[in-house]
């Protein structure tokens, strides 16, 4: 009995010491490279902005924000604070491999500190706009419904889930498919519109005045929460589902009950 539990506790062993190195070697050949970040919180000053620039941005965007071959320059066309405090605050920066997707993501710095590296990269020299002062109480909910549904919609959809831009080769493509809205602070939704992010237009201030991108987003908070008066949201996706809960729900039960009270050929 010994002598086989002794066996069972060297192939015990064996396989994990197997398992260990092919894991090791499959770590070894992917490419899940992530940078060594040190976890040492930064102290507060000055001089925070730039020791985080040059730990965590630099390697990609250059020390003076002149770009690599790993990211853009952080000085032409739309770059300034209210870029680099969209990319930062929505999550997108900073991301460990170029080719990674920037998306929505909790941000990964505290606000202090995306303040102190905005005031850092705005240094650079972007001209492009301040982050906005947004008061959404001052907009007006009809004229932003009416600014939504004509300008973002189309990306965005009505109800603000997001979309498919287009059809490309691979349908799982992130740059062809604008992010739902449903999460976005009124700043965030201020910044997109006067930055234009990845594939996005621009809507500047000869677009849009303050008034109307107060209203922008006051309309949609509103989305943000809707109060479903109809009923069942069904996922704001719109007519298909509402469709097709119509047809599978409400033809079904009028189907039961023509079953129910009819009678059929023959039968009495
Ligand atoms: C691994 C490389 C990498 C790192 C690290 C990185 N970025 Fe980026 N960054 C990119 C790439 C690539 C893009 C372009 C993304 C796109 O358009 O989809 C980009 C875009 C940006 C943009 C928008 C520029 C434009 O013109 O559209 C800003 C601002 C930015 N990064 C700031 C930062 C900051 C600040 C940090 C550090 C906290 C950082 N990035 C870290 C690669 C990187
Ligand atoms: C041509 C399509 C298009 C139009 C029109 C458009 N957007 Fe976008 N929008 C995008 C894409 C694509 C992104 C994602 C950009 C990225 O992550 O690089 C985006 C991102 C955003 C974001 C950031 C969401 C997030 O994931 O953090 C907000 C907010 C936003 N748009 C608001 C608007 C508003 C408001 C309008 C109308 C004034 C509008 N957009 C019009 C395509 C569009």
């Amino acid at each position: 009995m010994r002598h086989v539990q002794g066996r069972a506790g060297w192939a015990v062993k064996v396989l994990t010491a197997l398992g260990a190195v092919a894991l090791g070697g499959c770590a070894y050949t992917s490419n899940l490279t992530s940078p060594y970040r040190s976890q040492e919180p930064v102290a507060d000053g000055p001089e925070r902005g730039r020791v985080l620039y040059l730990r965590d941005c630099a390697w990609c965007h250059a020390t003076d924000g002149s770009g690599t071959g790993r990211g853009p320059d952080l000085i032409s066309g739309t770059n300034g604070a209210a870029m680099t405090d969209f990319m930062l605050s929505t999550g997108r920066m900073p991301i460990n491999d170029p080719s990674e997707p920037t998306r929505l993501s909790p941000p990964s710095y505290n606000p202090a500190e995306i303040e102190d590296l905005v005031a850092y990269v705005s240094a650079f020299g972007g001209e492009g706009p301040p982050v906005p002062v947004v008061d959404s109480e001052a907009g007006d909910l009809a004229l932003g419904l009416e600014l939504y549904q004509e300008n973002c919609a189309a990306c965005h959809s009505t109800t603000g889930v997001g979309g498919a831009l287009a059809a490309g080769p691979d349908p799982f493509d992130e740059t062809l498919i604008a992010p739902s809205l449903i999460r976005s602070t009124p700043v965030q939704t201020a910044e997109a519109m006067k930055v234009g992010p990845g594939t996005m237009p621009v809507f500047g201030s000869e677009t849009f005045s303050d008034m109307e991108v107060n209203s922008i987003v006051r309309y949609l908070s509103h989305l943000q929460r809707p109060d479903d008066r109809g009923g069942l949201p069904l996922g704001h996706v719109g007519p298909v589902t509402e469709g097709a809960i119509g047809w599978l729900v409400g033809v079904g039960a009028a189907l039961v009950i023509v079953r129910l009270i009819g009678t059929r050929v023959g039968e009495e």
